[in-house]
């Protein structure tokens, strides 16, 4: 399958899930309608606000699913958000939250992969998070495009689920250290299952494909694309609330990453 198969599927899965996003939110009330509410942890709060990452800053965020992170930059103090993500229904959830919180953002419905960094303006920051790379199968051409996306000097922060965890169960099982995947993988992990993390209503969803990447592979490819890479911090807090169930165990495991990258020269 090419890559562009891939991501038609996963556009699908999304809009499925994204529907179900909605539904979910419009029964138990949603906290980002909230003036200043911030749709992000407190370990990606303090390190952004530690480094003066988002002040001021024109910032890209990348398979931004409805926008809550972006709208949640913005209230940081960006000058300028870009939201993108594949998913039809999860932009228009953006574009309407954006509408209604008054937050200004501008949301595109787009493949990372089939972005023109040539049509936006250079961006400070790009922002992954949450779950965005394992739908991205192609770092290097990722990379290629996030640089593309920057002003020299500008940086990609990746905030995202370490690839340790993703060897173990997602739902907290008998023994929750009981390695149930491989680290190292050739091709998509091919599921077909509820995508639905807000209700985590359980459905039969549409056929999905994802990538397990190798913490080298993800340096590595950021290292061809000519990033300076400036920090990696690996931590035992979980990012996605996938692995929350492991943040709570004796053995402690590095469930999610930050990664400071620059763009040189
Ligand atoms: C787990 S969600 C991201 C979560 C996000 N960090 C958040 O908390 O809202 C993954 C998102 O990636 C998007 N996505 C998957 N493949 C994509 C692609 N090729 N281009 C753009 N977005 C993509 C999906 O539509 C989905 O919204």
């Amino acid at each position: 399958m090419e890559k562009k198969d891939y991501t038609e599927k996963n556009r699908q899965a999304w809009n499925e899930a994204s529907l179900k996003h909605r539904q979910a939110r419009s029964k138990k009330g949603d906290p980002i309608l909230q003036d200043g509410f911030l749709d992000l942890d407190e370990t990606i709060i303090s390190y952004l606000r530690e480094f003066g990452r988002v002040e001021g800053a024109r910032v890209v965020n990348l398979c931004c699913n409805d926008g809550r992170e972006t709208i949640s930059l913005k209230r940081m103090g960006a000058e300028e958000c870009f939201g993108f993500d594949i998913s039809d229904e999860a932009i228009k959830t953006a574009m309407d939250l954006s509408r209604k919180t008054g937050v200004e953002c501008k949301f595109i419905r787009s493949d990372v992969y089939d972005i023109d960094p040539g049509k936006f303006p250079p961006s400070d920051l790009a922002f992954i998070s949450a779950g965005a790379l394992s739908w991205l199968g192609d770092l290097d051409g990722l990379f290629q495009i996030v640089t593309g996306l920057l002003e020299k000097g500008g940086r990609l922060l990746i905030y995202e689920i370490h690839p340790v965890a993703w060897l173990l169960e997602e739902a907290p099982p008998e023994n929750p250290l009981q390695i149930s995947g491989s680290y190292f993988k050739d091709g998509p992990v091919i599921t077909q299952g509820a995508l639905d993390y807000v209700g985590n209503e359980d459905y039969d969803g549409l056929v999905n494909y994802s990538f397990d990447h190798t913490i080298g592979e993800i340096l590595t490819s950021l290292i061809r694309a000519g990033m300076k890479i400036e920090e990696f911090r690996e931590l035992p807090g979980d990012v996605s609330a996938v692995f929350s169930h492991l943040e709570k165990m004796e053995v402690r495991l590095p469930l999610s990453y930050i990664l400071c990258a620059k763009k040189e020269g």
